[in-house]
């Protein structure tokens, strides 16, 4: 069934969604990786793509900026769309000194500033966390690129312009890098009873005042989609 912001019809996704925050990403991917892709959805420029990588059929769709934007696009591909995995790629800001420009972080939980925990009422903190099918699978498939990775806890903020400048506090906890959207995708997950993975290249280190240059971002991309599509072919 569509839904308010998904057109796609039942069976048009496949069980495993590639979710780049960019969906001119999602469309990049599809039309450099995957072989016959259908578009399966444009509504709000949100390109959702069906096509084969290696014989596995695999899906890619944008999923928005923050929180509140993944939850609903990921919420429905699991509960609407029969989805089983989702594995997101996007950029980070490294926060841990041992995380450098262009080093991959595969996050293994995700802390949050957010409150979508809350629609839960659980009488604690809950710790948002990877499938561990799936980060397996990620750090096998990772280990044979020759790339710096890092598997840890990350850091999901409602603020890429922080005014409190909270980073220092995160960083003291272990905290690899910033992002802005794993926490709720792992809560969904969860809720669903489904997978899910978040996978990142590091773009910035706010707190060097660092950033990649756009074709670095596009080579450290590219390293990225290959690790996740890898992993998509062998669950
Ligand atoms: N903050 C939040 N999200 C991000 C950042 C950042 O510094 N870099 C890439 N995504």
């Amino acid at each position: 069934m569509p839904t308010p912001h998904n057109n796609a019809k039942k069976g048009d996704i496949a069980e495993t969604v590639i979710m780049p925050g960019d969906p001119l990403r999602a469309k990049f991917i599809a039309e450099n990786y995957l072989e016959n892709p259908v578009c399966y959805n444009e509504v709000r420029g949100m390109y959702g793509y069906t096509g084969t990588y290696k014989n596995k059929r695999v899906s890619v769709q944008g999923s928005g900026m923050g929180m509140p934007s993944m939850a609903i696009y990921s919420w429905e591909l699991f509960s609407e769309y029969e989805v089983k995995n989702i594995i997101r790629t996007g950029t980070a800001g490294a926060v841990s000194d041992n995380v450098n420009l262009r080093d991959i972080i595969i996050a293994m939980s995700a802390s949050t500033n957010s409150a979508y925990a809350s629609q839960y009422n659980l009488p604690g903190t809950y710790a948002p966390t990877a499938s561990w099918e799936l980060l397996s699978n990620a750090v096998k498939v990772t280990e044979n690129k020759g790339t710096d990775f890092h598997v840890g806890n990350i850091f999901s903020s409602d603020t890429f312009y922080d005014d409190a400048d909270s980073l220092a506090k995160w960083k003291k906890m272990g905290v690899l890098g910033i992002e802005m959207e794993t926490a709720a995708l792992y809560m969904n997950a969860a809720r669903a009873g489904k997978n899910a993975l978040c996978i990142l290249t590091v773009s910035d280190c706010p707190l060097k005042n660092l950033s990649t240059t756009a074709e670095e971002r596009q080579s450290g991309f590219r390293n990225m989609m290959e690790i996740a599509l890898e992993t998509a072919v062998r669950i």
